[in-house]
């Protein structure tokens, strides 16, 4: 059997919220089960856990692609009480059904890129292959590519971000997982390292400080700047508020970024109208969605260059 343990480094490759990186993974066999680690759960930016349950989606779906490529298939149990002992067991099978997965190149490519797109339209070829790869029981994927589509989105991002950065928690939060120093950065391996941001290695009281005099307004207008540059926006709306279904917005979100990935095609979040449950109603409203669909993730898309990578934790830190 392949080892376990290398299945579990590509599911850590996953996105996660701050990069906080949520998750816990233990071995028994041919079983590896995927936990939520509520000492890394973000109480001020997602107070319900549903980003965090989105993570472990994404995780999941890694390591499903992966454990695929290497000739398993797998059988998925969720065991998702009330009480706070979740757990996603995956149950492994050497088949000779298994295929190589066409979407396993991208596990090592995919990233979070926060620079300015170059507006270049999406080929329509593009924009089928990434609805048909994100098809997901429980998740309605939307994809808005013309002015007449994007143009209204743009006042719910910028009331999002204009709320969370009038809030001392929230950016306390935030600063409390920037790695504003490239020694912090590579000690830790985990959080959003200046580089990824484009942004200088600074020693953390410096970036702190940086952070305090940082307005909503200013991050509000670049937001806009960078919507009005991008090729389009996505939207992953959940049928409701289960953490069934935040695991398969993960999934199904994973199995985009990496489909883009291979387009050559960039993504990065623009979440705050998701996260702000007031902002989120108007959203809903104007979307024209039952109560029970929240719209969870918003990311813009388009081309540009890469960044640097983010950094992951080593496998054994993530093991029980
Ligand atoms: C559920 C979820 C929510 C996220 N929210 C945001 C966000 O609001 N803003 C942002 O810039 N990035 C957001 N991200 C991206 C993460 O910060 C990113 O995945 C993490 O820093 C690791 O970097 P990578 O995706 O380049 O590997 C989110 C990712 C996930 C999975």
């Amino acid at each position: 059997m392949k080892d376990l343990k290398e299945l579990i480094h590509y599911a850590t490759l996953a996105p996660s919220g701050h990069n906080t990186q949520p998750w816990l993974f233990s071995l028994n066999d041919d079983t590896i089960e995927i936990r939520p680690d509520y000492k890394r759960r973000l109480p001020v930016v997602d107070p319900d856990d549903h980003a965090l349950f989105i993570s472990l989606g994404c995780a999941l779906e890694n390591l499903i692609i992966a454990a695929n490529q290497f000739g398993y298939s797998e059988d998925i149990k969720y065991d998702l009480p009330k009480e706070k002992s979740e757990a996603i067991k995956v149950i492994l099978t050497k088949s000779s059904e298994a295929n190589e997965n066409l979407l396993f190149d991208a596990l090592n490519k995919r990233q979070s890129t926060r620079n300015k797109y170059d507006r270049k339209p999406l080929p329509e070829s593009d924009i089928l292959s990434l609805k048909e790869v994100t098809k997901q029981e429980g998740v309605i994927f939307k994809i808005f590519i013309t002015d007449n589509e994007i143009e209204p989105l743009i006042k719910f991002v910028k009331e999002g971000n204009i709320f969370q950065f009038k809030n001392k928690e929230f950016v306390n939060e935030l600063v409390s997982w920037i790695r504003f120093s490239k020694s912090d950065a590579e000690k830790k391996r985990d959080g959003i390292r200046s580089a990824v941001i484009g942004a200088p290695s600074i020693p953390n009281w410096f970036g702190k400080l940086i952070m305090k005099f940082n307005s909503g307004e200013k991050e509000a207008k670049k937001c806009e700047d960078a919507i009005r540059n991008s090729s389009g926006l996505v939207l992953f709306i959940s049928e409701d508020n289960s953490k069934q279904n935040w695991i398969n917005i993960g999934r199904s979100f994973e199995r985009f970024a990496l489909k883009a990935t291979q387009l050559g095609l960039k993504h990065a979040h623009l979440n705050m109208p998701c996260e702000e449950l007031e902002v989120r109603k108007k959203l809903q409203k104007y979307l024209g969605l039952p109560k029970e669909q929240q719209p969870l993730l918003l990311l813009r898309i388009g081309y540009s260059d890469p960044l640097p990578k983010s950094f992951r934790r080593n496998v054994e830190e993530v093991i029980t």
